[in-house]
């Protein structure tokens, strides 16, 4: 089969390392990104390390339809996997649509001048991906991803109803900077300084940043503070868990990450405002990831592991249950395996099977879905074999 690959940032490096693994399904690929160079380089390492999988590169400014249809009419691909930034999720969807291409991507649009991500943009395609008999999926990375196939997974194999889901995103790794982010900095900023906010009896909750700080001891890491973000799955999921009653996300942050965070805020430097600067427009978040670590390099000094998972609480045959699914990922071991961390390796590892599960007809189906409406048990078990094993708790403490 034959994947066009947009971007070659971290999550794409490690998708497309996955995808060279897999050349029995990805017998051929394209990395396609803005900068060509640094598709030139992944393929001449894939080519140098060894790999079944004919790959091709091409530049692409995936912001422009027309040239993303060239692109994709040129290369013939089966799908088209989007793991650019989530301001190009429409214009690829345009494309696909224009070249009756599968897509499949791992976050939510999001225009570039409002820091608001929602769903409802992409899922207005799915009447036109339903009448040309095309699978988008949406949101196959970790969180969103596999928190999704988790919940199906939890919803199919052990409740009735699922009352309360609370998704917990734990990264005990250290990179050694001071300051730095796991991803790409602008997407990651812009999410973290958003207000918190989370799913109850039917209703939107609004927190003030980080308002919400809970202590959980994580299997593997150890004690972590973590804070309550709003996150896309989160709004899928109060739609397609039905009788769910309360869905929250925490993520783990470090103190000299919040303080950083706390001051660069205090003086403007998160703003995506564009501003004045010696004649031209610069928009403060977008030098500031100029300034920043490239998180593609932090893998060689990354220690430590990541926990992320799902507490449900809810019913099965009139009973009450707690059930604990999560994934334990060792930075060194990802760098040992693909040359990338644990956090580009969560995302990375999901995409590459979302879409081998779409092109082998398992996940097919016309329309646009998020990955809790396919049948989670086949993602499972290629979790299992591509790396990111799960584990169970059916004993979890809960978060207060
Ligand atoms: N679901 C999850 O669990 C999860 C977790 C982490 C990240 N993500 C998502 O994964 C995606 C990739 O993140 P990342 O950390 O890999 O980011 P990244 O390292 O910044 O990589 C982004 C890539 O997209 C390319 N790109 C940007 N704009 C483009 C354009 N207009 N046309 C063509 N290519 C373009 C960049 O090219 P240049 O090299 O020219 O900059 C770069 O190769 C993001 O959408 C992020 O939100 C999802």
């Amino acid at each position: 089969m034959r994947a066009l690959i947009i971007g070659c940032g971290g999550v794409a490096s490690v998708a497309i390392r996955k995808c060279c693994q897999n050349s029995e399904v990805f017998s051929e690929i394209m990395i396609a990104s803005r900068t060509k160079s640094k598709c030139d380089a992944l393929k001449s390492r894939l080519e140098e390390i060894g790999t079944a999988t004919k790959i091709a590169t091409a530049e692409v400014n995936a912001d422009d339809v027309s040239q993303l249809v060239a692109l994709i009419n040129e290369y013939n691909p089966q799908i088209v996997i989007n793991l650019a930034l989530p301001y190009q999720d429409l214009t690829i969807m345009d494309a696909c649509l224009a070249t009756g291409k599968h897509y499949l991507d791992t976050a939510n649009y999001e225009p570039l001048d409002t820091a608001k991500f929602e769903y409802k943009w992409q899922w207005a395609y799915n009447e036109r991906f339903a009448k040309a008999g095309l699978t988008a999926i949406l949101g196959c990375g970790f969180d969103p991803g596999v928190t999704g196939v988790f919940s199906a997974y939890a919803l199919k194999h052990h409740f009735d109803e699922i009352h309360y889901i609370d998704i917990l995103d734990a990264n005990g790794g250290d990179h050694g900077y001071p300051f730095a982010t796991n991803f790409n900095p602008e997407i990651n900023i812009r999410e973290v300084t958003a207000n918190g906010r989370y799913w109850q009896n039917g209703n939107w909750i609004e927190t003030k940043p980080m308002e919400i700080k809970r202590e959980y001891d994580f299997a593997q890491i150890g004690k972590k503070d973590m804070y309550l973000l709003y996150h896309e799955e989160l709004e899928s999921l109060a739609i397609n868990i039905p009788g769910i009653k309360r869905i929250r996300f925490f993520m783990t942050f470090g103190q000299s990450y919040l303080t950083h965070l706390q001051c660069l805020q205090n003086v403007g430097m998160t703003a995506i405002e564009p501003i004045d600067f010696e004649g031209q427009k610069i928009v403060p978040l977008q030098f500031l990831k100029a300034v920043l670590p490239d998180p593609a390099t932090l893998g060689p000094r990354t220690v430590g592991k990541t926990n992320i998972g799902c507490i449900f609480s809810g019913v099965k045959n009139g009973n009450p249950v707690n059930y604990y699914l999560y994934n334990v990922c060792d930075h060194q071991d990802c760098y040992k395996e693909v040359e990338s961390q644990a956090i580009s390796y969560t995302t990375g590892v999901p995409a590459m099977i979302g879409a081998m599960l779409l092109l082998n007809g398992t996940w097919q189906k016309p329309g646009v879905f998020n990955v809790e409406q396919f049948d989670p048990d086949p993602f499972m078990t290629a979790l299992n074999k591509w790396g990111l094993p799960w584990h169970e708790n059916f004993n979890p403490i809960l978060v207060e």
